[in-house]
């Protein structure tokens, strides 16, 4: 739609989580440009809220950024970016102490250090965390407090972003975005401005089951891929092991439990109360999670089950309550007594590794475009993230962000002017192709993925695509940026004929180092393609 009004700013940035907040805070902190902050939803509802686990970073006694970086780097599976990472574990530890320093309370020891766990593919305790099990929501509302203190910076929220605005020379010069609630006329405007970040979360909404809120869409890579923006690592998609089995019609954002349980002693168990991990890899239950799902998801075959189960009542009712307060609450409130019961778990999509390929500084191949966070593909995760380590990049590289801005913008001053035929208005699908795109991800393109499946999901997606004529709606929208997302996800699938992290071919099984130990780009054509 045309957009029916207009506005200016220096910087734009889409998404309010840890990611975006952080890069808004440090620009506004050293500046005095102008930021507007746009939200899909309230400040607070993105996925930052729900992380429980922690913020991992060097600050332990023995601990060392190289050990977190070679942990690191093995749980990538031979595609992590080497520099990405030694910026990630280097300005790591100071980032998180800065994040105490502006208020987030993170839980202490007797002494008054930092409490440190671990969490799977962690070789030491080095994993933050705050209120117990409530890590994401204690760094977002200490986040939110300042952001809403810092005047430079404008908050629009229920406001989702449409495409973005380019020159003709291909910077970046903006966006659009539609105002939920103002009508398709009122609502639709443009910002122009002279940079844009990207910080939108995750993607996790493709599939039927998900730790990730409904707002994870994945409507920056959308936006990004729109705008001829170059993706990577797409295939690379994270499923938490223990996520709590609501039955087999569950459906939408499910209950997570915390790798930090099995961190703190909890074990994986079959329906005969075997222990299985021990002997598939040094670290046993706490092995990188790609490892750890793979386990699970054979030893349900093998046996047929359902899902698996979680066995942690050794903590007692103290520790429980103390340490994992918000997990305790939530199981008590689906009936199961994790003092005395078995806790039900199933692995779930949970993070996307790849996104909108970054430089090291955080922007994109479209000059002016920046990504971070779960939107950006930095290359620290490569095939498979270690735990924890996603707070961390949208708190190291939204400071990296803010400060590239910065540089580069100096002052205040007019965005650029932009062309109107750089971003193709999307063809939009209907709300109501959701269930059936979420199905055809989550039966052929999960855990395990093979050539027969992976075709027939692009099938299916080339079937939604062919009915897109939908009205503009948000729902609309979403709908599109998840299948724009889906058909990249899918292709890239199809294209890595091996095994290695999170992305497992029953069909090519092995690691195959000689032809596939680099990444798959996308880029879109202007077809679509
Ligand atoms: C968890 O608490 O298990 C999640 C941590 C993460 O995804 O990094």
């Amino acid at each position: 739609p045309a957009p029916g009004w207009s506005a200016e700013t220096d910087v734009v940035i889409v998404g309010s989580g840890i990611a975006g907040l952080t890069t808004a805070l440090h620009i506004a902190r050293h500046s005095t440009l102008r930021i507007m902050l746009v939200t899909k939803d309230v400040l607070a509802a993105g996925s930052t809220r729900w992380a429980q686990g922690g913020i991992a970073a060097a600050l332990g006694a023995g601990d060392s950024p190289e050990q977190h970086f070679d942990d690191t780097i093995v749980a990538g599976a031979g595609v992590c970016d080497e520099a990405a990472v030694r910026v990630l574990v280097r300005e790591g530890p100071a980032a998180v102490r800065e994040l105490a320093q502006i208020g987030a309370r993170f839980d202490r020891t007797h002494d008054g250090s930092l409490s440190l766990t671990r969490e799977g593919g962690h070789h030491r305790d080095r994993i933050a965390h705050a209120g117990g099990d409530a890590t994401g929501a204690e760094i977002e509302r200490a986040l939110v407090t300042r952001v809403l203190d810092a005047t430079s910076v404008e908050v629009l929220e229920h406001a989702l972003v449409l495409d973005l605005l380019r020159t003709a020379d291909g910077q970046i010069a903006g966006l659009t975005l539609h105002v939920m609630g103002e009508g398709q006329r009122d609502g639709v405007g443009a910002v122009r401005a002279r940079a844009v970040v990207l910080a939108t979360g995750g993607i996790g909404q493709i599939y039927a089951s998900t730790t990730n809120p409904s707002v994870s869409t994945g409507d920056g890579v959308a936006v990004a891929l729109r705008a001829g923006a170059v993706v990577r690592d797409l295939e690379f998609v994270q499923f938490h092991p223990t996520v709590t089995w609501l039955g087999a019609r569950a459906r939408g954002q499910q209950p997570l439990v915390s790798e930090a349980v099995r961190g703190e002693g909890a074990f994986l168990v079959d329906d005969a109360g075997v222990r299985f991990m021990q002997g598939q890899h040094e670290l046993a239950d706490l092995a990188p999670r790609d490892i750890v799902a793979k386990a699970i998801l054979r030893r349900m075959r093998e046996t047929g089950a359902e899902h698996l189960w979680l066995d942690a009542r050794a903590f007692g009712a103290e520790k429980w309550r103390v340490r994992f307060p918000t997990i305790h609450e939530t199981l008590l409130s689906l009936g199961i007594d994790p003092v005395h019961e078995l806790i039900p778990i199933v692995p779930a999509c949970h993070y996307a590794s790849g996104g909108v390929r970054t430089d090291l500084h955080g922007e994109t191949s479209v000059p002016g475009l920046f990504a971070c966070g779960e939107t950006a593909c930095t290359g620290v995760h490569g095939a498979n993230r270690l735990a924890s380590n996603s707070l961390l990049e949208g708190l190291v590289y939204g400071r990296r962000i803010a400060e590239s801005i910065r540089t580069r913008l100096d002052a205040p001053g007019a965005p650029p002017e932009p062309e109107p035929s750089t971003t193709e208005p999307a063809a939009l699908i209907g709300d109501k192709a959701r269930p059936a795109l979420q199905q055809l991800m989550s039966e052929h393109v999960g855990v395990l993925r093979d050539a027969a499946g992976l075709a027939a999901a692009e099938r299916g997606l080339a079937e939604l695509r062919a009915e897109a004529g939908a009205e503009p709606a948000t729902e609309n929208w979403e709908a599109t940026n998840l299948l724009t997302v889906a058909e990249v996800l899918v292709r890239a699938a199809r294209r890595r004929e091996e095994t290695r992290g999170s992305h497992w071919r029953e069909d090519f099984p092995d690691r195959d180092d000689g032809s596939w130990r680099g990444h798959l780009d996308t880029v879109r054509t202007p077809d679509g393609t």
